[in-house]
Order: C-alpha cells, then structure tokens, then sequence
C-alpha cells in the first residue's frame, strides 16, 4: 500500500439524483474503503471531497456547483483537499469544468468509475510530494466516456471494467436492527431511447444489459447477507434482454453486452435467431425462484411502451415479486408525446395501465409527468390532468421542464412556456395528484397489509433531512425521502413503526413504545383504519 494510502485519508461523499446514483456511490465506497479509505460525514474536515452529480434537472446541477464554492473556500485557506465531481455533470461538462471551475481536481463519469480509486491515489501522491510534485494534467485527472460512451458495435468484455466494479461489491452481513434490509441491483446501464428532453442517453452511454447469472448472484449475495428487498435498477428495465453465446469472456463468463436497438427489440426473432434469450420476464423469474429468501423483488425504471404481459404474468405468480409498476407517462398530450420521443400516445399508455390493472388486480401504479414542455399549450396541459384523473396513480413526480444541454429539444425547441406558468401547472398538477393518491389510498381502508418496517419514530420525534427545494419531487424513487412523505401526514399521537407495503405504499402503525424497535427490519401485519394521500395509519394485527 502506498504512503497515501497507509495515512488512511477520510473521504465525503455526497450523492444527487437517482437511484441509479445511490448505488453508484455505495459501490464507489466498497471500493475505496477496501483500499483502506475511512468515509467521514463532514465535508469539512475530509482530505476526499466527492461529489456524485445529476444532470437530469438544472437544480441538481445548482446544489451540486453551489458545494463547489465551499470546498474552494478551504482551498483558498491552503488546505491540502482532493475535489472529485463524478457522475453525470463530470460526464456532461467534460473537462471545460476544470477551466470553470479550478478547485476541481478531479473528473470521472459514471461510465468509468472503476477508475477513481487510481485517480484518487495519483492525486493524493502528488499533493503529498508538495509543491515540488509536476501538476498532473487534465487527462491524468479524468476519466470520462466522451464520444466512446454511446458504443454502437458489440461491447468486448476488456472494454467493460465497469462490470467489475458491480461485480465486486462488498457483502457485509446487515445489522437485522437497520433500516438497511433493502438493496440496488444494476440489471442494465445506459438508454437507448433518447427521448428528447433527456441527457441520460448521453450521459450513461447506451444500454448495456449485465449477463443474468451475474445478476442473480449478486441478489443471492445480498440475500445471504440479511438483506430482504432488492430493487432492480435500469432506466428501462422492460428493456432488459440478454442473447447467450454471443459474449463470453476468457475466464468462460458471461460478459454484459450492448443492448438492441429499437428496431431489433421490435422483431426479436431476427435478434435471437436460434440464440437462447433472456427476457426481463425470465429475468425476474430466475431471481424470484433462485434466490427463495429474498423477500421482495421490486424493479424501476418500467418504459410503457416494452412492458410486456409476459413480465405482468410472471409478476402474478410469483408472490415475492412486488405488484408496484413505476412507468412514467410524462405527458396527457399526444402531440407533446411525440416531440418528447416517447414512442408512446395516450391512449396506448391507458391500454398498458388496463393490461396492469387486468394481470394484477392489487397493483399500484406511479409515475412522472413533466409539465411546461417546449409550446405545451393550456389544453395540453388540460389532457395531462384528465390523464391524472382517469389513471389511478398512487402519486406521481411532477418536473417542470427545464432544457439540458446536449438535449435534441434544447437545440430543437424553443422553451417558450413562462416559468411562471410551469409553476402554476407544477402546483395544479400536484393539487390534483394529492386528490387521486387520497382515493388511491382511501381503497385500502379496512384491510390488512403486510409491512416491511424501516424505521420507529418517537412521538414528538423531529423529522430529519428532508427536501425543502424540491417539493415536486416528494416521494420520487430519485430521491430518499419515506421521511419527506411521513412529515407531510398527519401524525398519529405515540410511537410509530413505519414501513412499505409491497405496492410501495408507506404505513405508520402506531404501537404502545418504543422498545418496538427491534421490529425495524422486520415483517408484520397491520389493519389499515385511515388514509391519507402518502400514508395508510394503520394498527398491529396480534397475530403477526
Ligand atoms: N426537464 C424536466 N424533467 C425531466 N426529466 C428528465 N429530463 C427532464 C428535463 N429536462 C424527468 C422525467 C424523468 C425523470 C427522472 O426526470 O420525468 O422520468
Ligand atoms: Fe431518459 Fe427517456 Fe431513457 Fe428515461 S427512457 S432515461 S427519460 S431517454
């Protein structure tokens, strides 16, 4: 182990965005703390400063260039500090954000990962060597996919390092008193739909699909580490679809390979052609047989348009698989639906909610709605509220379109709708969305429901981190929020044990104190007798 290293260095890391993100950052800290790394929760005193971005909306930009500032103040007062930017706004501003930004030190897209341990210790070296040490250059301080991040031929398992760093995630044994019972598993990277107001695509690069045994062990990993509740992770996880035989490494692995494209998807007996597939379907088949202690099985992101009857039905007879479909519509217009690119009209997404709703009688359904697109007019937006009222959300994240750069809309569409004006939709929508979501949740008055229990909390109690900033954002699975949902009901008097469903409905369960608390990170059974539209209140059923 080198110098720098031995000195054990502290490391911040603060994580923006999605869930993709979250596990991005927790597989970076496995690899960092087994490289004898000591992660510190004050950016202040830390000689690792990270910064895991997002680039989907401009205001996770803003907090995260806003953090910059802080971590140039210690600079300035001649502190020896590495600054990190990871992710998507390191992929998308390149290495222009070393002349923006100067503090920054380092770059590294979320495509290339398995690099930032070297490029970490490279710094730290030449920090430790002092002013005598050569100013390394902007190469040897970033790692960035560039123009190689939408690869279009097959993908060579020597060019995907990226898999390793999923491959070697660390399997600690999970306190069974913790929150911590539930998991990410990456199923697939990157997107191939380009839908146009979305940088993803360029960001994260083109699909790449994880060989499924990869995937399966992983879960069952994590299962024999205590862990109950796995969320599988892709940006279109319907997508998902692994031809065998055609990418195997030379250790006689299945390697990840770039997923089909539109075309292919749509004709899939040219694409398998006398090739055994893997289907999302048999996908969440293998895990849901394979790995029997794993309690529930969830997936996220779902695209409208490929979710299948195949997956619906597998859903429906394998009871660890969650009934809870998170499949953003993003419009009620079918004219914005087509400059989004989503591939989709309304009435086709209708036709998937009633195939849902048909398979599985019990589901729930979320999704995302953005609103003040690029020329949306007020009859527009008007279908996008009748969409909310005819479709059962249990709720919906609502964004006000914001352009991104590198986005075919930003260079296409002019963004003509008044900021003020998206904000009065933003508001109208959400006003209309509390409505649905309280009959949504008033269906489960009287019945009883079974609970994964996350967290106690004290009557009294104050709430910890939430986001004021983002009120639109409540509850979306990109952010961490079953504390931001649990402010915003009415609390019950006493000790409450709150937890999921396994349709992702948050429920508070009073119980008589607080030595329930080893119930966290257990299951049980509670009678539903109130509803509000994030929480069902509910009380213990004795026999559970
Ligand atoms: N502006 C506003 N919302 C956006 N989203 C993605 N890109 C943008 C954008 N440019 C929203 C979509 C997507 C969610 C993750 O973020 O609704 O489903
Ligand atoms: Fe972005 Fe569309 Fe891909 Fe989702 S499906 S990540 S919105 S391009």
């Amino acid at each position: 182990m080198s110098e720098a290293l031995s000195a054990a260095p502290t490391v911040y890391l603060e994580t923006f965005g999605c869930q993709m993100n979250e596990l991005d950052s927790e597989l970076v800290r496995g690899a960092l703390v087994t490289l004898g790394y000591r992660f510190v929760e004050d950016w202040r005193t830390a000689n690792v400063v990270l910064y895991n971005t997002c680039s989907v909306r401009e205001q996770a930009e803003h907090k995260a260039y806003s953090r910059l500032g802080l971590i140039a103040q210690r600079k300035r007062a001649g502190e020896n500090v590495v600054l990190g930017v990871i992710g998507c706004m390191a992929e998308r501003d390149g290495k222009d954000m070393f002349r923006r930004y100067p503090q920054v030190d380092l770059l590294c897209g979320p495509g290339e990962l398995d690099r930032l341990p070297n490029l970490i210790e490279n710094l730290r070296t030449s920090q430790l060597l002092g002013d005598d040490a050569p100013r390394l250059s902007k190469d040897a301080r970033s790692a960035l996919a560039g123009n190689k991040s939408r690869r279009s031929t097959t993908l060579s398992a020597a060019d995907d390092n990226l898999e390793l760093l999923d491959l070697s995630r660390a399997f600690e044994p999970v306190d069974p008193t913790t929150e911590r019972r539930s998991a990410y598993v990456r199923i697939t990277r990157g997107c191939n739909k380009f839908c146009t107001y979305c940088v993803v695509p360029n960001t994260r690069g083109a699909e790449v699909h994880r060989p499924p045994d990869s995937i399966v062990e992983e879960c069952r990993r994590l299962a024999d580490a205590g862990v109950l509740e796995i969320t599988l992770l892709g940006q279109t996880v319907n997508h998902y679809r692994y031809v065998h035989g055609s990418a195997v490494g030379s250790d006689g692995r299945e390697q990840p390979q770039v997923g089909p494209g539109l075309a292919a998807f749509r004709s899939t007996s040219t694409l398998a052609a006398g090739l055994r597939t893997t289907t999302f379907a048999d996908l969440l088949g293998r895990i849901h047989d394979e790995v029997p202690h794993l309690r529930r099985i969830r997936f996220v992101t779902s695209y409208p348009r490929d979710f299948g009857i195949d997956a619906l039905q597998v859903m429906r007879d394998a009871p660890r698989i969650c009934n809870y479909v998170h499949a953003p519509a993003q419009s009620g217009s079918d004219r914005i639906l087509k400059l989004m690119n989503r591939g989709y009209t309304v009435g086709e997404y209708e036709e998937f909610v009633h195939r849902v709703f048909d398979v599985l009688p019990d589901a729930t359904i979320a999704g995302d709605f953005i609103v003040g697109f690029p020329s949306e007019t007020d009859e527009e937006f008007e279908a996008t509220c009748d969409l909310v009222r005819r479709v059962p959300f249990k709720n919906n994240y609502i964004f006000k379109y914001s352009p991104r750069p590198g986005t075919v809309a930003i260079d296409r569409f002019v963004d003509d709708v008044p900021l003020e004006t998206k904000k009065l939709r933003n508001n109208r929508l959400l006003e209309l969305q509390t409505q649905v979501s309280q009959k949504v949740h008033e269906q489960w008055i009287g019945r009883e429901v079974e609970v994964l229990f996350e967290k106690v909390r004290a009557h009294g109690a104050q709430p910890r981190e939430t986001d004021p900033d983002d009120a639109s954002s409540i509850s979306h699975p990109a952010s961490k929020n079953v504390e931001l949902r649990w402010q915003r009901a009415k609390p019950q008097e006493g000790t409450q044990l709150i937890g999921r469903t396994q349709g992702d409905l948050i429920v508070a369960m009073g119980v008589t104190d607080e030595s329930q608390a080893h119930r966290v990170g257990t299951f049980g059974m509670a009678r539903v007798y109130a509803a509000s539209p994030m929480i069902l209140h509910a009380a213990p059923v004795s026999s559970a």
